[in-house]
């Protein structure tokens, strides 16, 4: 067939490659018989001057069709269509249409568990929930450069397998900030990186925790953390929290139920009464931890985040005997998009997290890994949270007032300390989960006390996030909220 015959149709102004649509055309002409097995091509350089392209695109176009088995080449006599085209082979394996997903499992499933706490948020909304931070607040530049700089200088290493605890660079780096931020004395031997906290938690319940053991955790508390350690067959059994934080009190009284292998607990800002777990609970909790052999699990979520004068350090820098499991992330200091967590332990713990994760996802992300730790070692992560921390500050400042102010008669509304919210207990004469639904109407989302229970009534309250909303559209907020409350909506 004559070059000029072949009508292959390419047209240069679509935004398929030529190349591409070369090899589709010569494609499209060998399933409609228009070329034959054995038939021979034009040469490259009378197709590419038919249709006006540069001989190197047919020659990629030829390129892309030999791999896929459309043509083959008898050296010195030229390019033909191949003899046993792909299309055959698929008819002779395929007599049916392909079939498409099927709408049920073949095979049985238990129940859906009940959505998670991340359901989408509908847009425009104000959202007032605890945990989002204000993601416009990141150096996004510095990440891009400091991402791009890890593919350019890097790139053979973090595209290749690596060590699934995380890369050095990363944990070199993280050991030195949490010594020297946190109190920690850790090496990176000692550091293991994960995708956020809910992948360490995962992490440390997979080699930890199984069937038969219990988790103490705080009541109220966080759900995903109890999921990842029933996930593997632990049972939780929840504690009380008060205004000192877990009643380490009532631990001792476990031991009788069975075989007590944790104690998770968020001792800076407890998840979610914001309360910090005063000092002489920090002490007993850890005398108990050592004396009874048991995990401390320390959910350090948010630790860049106190307004007052002095951080509270975390009870891993107080723990001489290897009792505290450190858990770590960038997600409020960061972005919780970017998945990036650690967890801080001893090490033969850690070389178990490193094993039980090869079955997980293998490793994680080593471009992330080696961008961040140029982030903390160049102190852009320090500085980034120190402009973050006076923005959540103000924050607060002006969310507080406006709650006080138009809703101080319904909620009980203290500054926090510190951290991204505040729990706000509600007059009992209000129905929480009706007012959360009016307020939903009007574009406002909020987190009610029924959120944070593991069983029994759920408290009146709500937690309320002030981090991801700037203060005029956090008043806005608070206007919708008592909107929602008044007797023309019926609350
Ligand atoms: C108690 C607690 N732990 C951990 C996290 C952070 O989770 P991750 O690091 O998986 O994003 C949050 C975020 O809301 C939290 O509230």
């Amino acid at each position: 067939m004559r070059a000029t015959e072949l009508a292959l149709g390419v047209d240069p102004t679509l935004p398929e490659p030529l190349f591409l649509q070369v090899a589709r055309g010569l494609m499209d002409a060998i399933r409609a018989g228009r070329l034959r097995p054995g038939d021979p091509l034009p040469g490259s350089r009378t197709l590419a001057a038919s249709l006006g392209l540069h001989r190197n695109t047919v020659l990629s176009a030829w390129r892309e069709l030999h791999a896929e088995g459309w043509l083959q080449t008898h050296p010195a006599r030229g390019t033909f269509v191949a003899e046993d085209l792909p299309l055959r082979r698929h008819r002779r394996l395929r007599a049916a249409p392909p079939a498409g997903v099927a709408e049920r499992a073949g095979y049985d499933l238990g129940p859906l568990a009940p959505p998670g706490p991340d359901e989408a948020l509908p847009r425009g909304a104000l959202a007032l929930l605890a945990g989002h931070v204000d993601v416009g607040l990141v150096p996004r530049e510095a990440l891009s450069r400091a991402l791009r700089r890890a593919l350019r200088d890097h790139g053979a290493q973090a595209l290749s397998y690596g060590d699934p605890q995380g890369t050095l660079a990363l944990r070199e780096a993280l050991a030195r900030w949490v010594s020297s931020r946190r109190g920690l004395s850790a090496g990176p031997e000692h550091v293991m990186i994960t995708r956020g906290s809910q992948g360490g938690l995962d992490l440390v319940a997979r080699t930890l925790l199984g069937p038969g053991d219990l988790v103490a955790v705080e009541h109220l508390g966080y759900r995903p953390a109890w999921e990842a350690f029933e996930a593997h067959g632990a049972t939780v059994v929840p504690v009380a929290v008060d205004h000192h934080g877990l009643r380490t009190d009532l631990l001792p009284g476990l031991l009788r139920r069975g075989s007590l292998r944790a104690v998770y607990v968020t001792p800076h800002h407890q998840y979610p009464t914001t309360v910090t777990l005063s000092a002489p609970r920090r002490m007993e909790l850890l005398a108990f931890a050592r004396a009874h052999r048991v995990a401390v699990l320390e959910d350090d979520y948010d630790h860049e985040f106190h307004y007052g004068a002095r951080p509270v350090l975390p009870l891993a820098s107080a723990d001489a005997h290897g009792v505290v499991v450190y858990v770590g992330t960038l997600s409020k200091l960061l972005a919780p998009g970017l998945r990036a967590g650690f967890v801080v332990a001893p090490e033969p713990l850690i070389a178990r997290l490193a094993r039980a994760r090869r079955a997980v996802d293998r490793q994680g992300d080593q471009v992330l890994e080696l961008a961040l730790a140029e982030l903390l070692e160049d102190g852009e992560l320090e500085r980034h949270a120190r402009r973050a921390r006076k923005v959540y500050h103000a924050r607060r400042d002006a969310f507080v007032e406006a709650l006080t102010g138009d809703l101080g008669g319904v909620l009980r509304v203290e500054a926090p300390a510190g951290g991204l919210a505040l729990w706000a207990p509600v007059d009992p004469s209000v129905n929480v989960e009706r007012w959360a639904e009016r307020a939903r109407a009007l574009g406002v989302l909020v987190h009610t006390g029924r959120r944070f229970v593991f069983e029994g009534r759920a408290p009146d309250a709500l937690r309320l996030g002030f981090a991801a909303l700037p203060e005029a559209r956090l008043r806005e907020a608070v206007r919708r909220l008592a909107r929602a409350l008044s007797p023309a909506c019926g609350a």
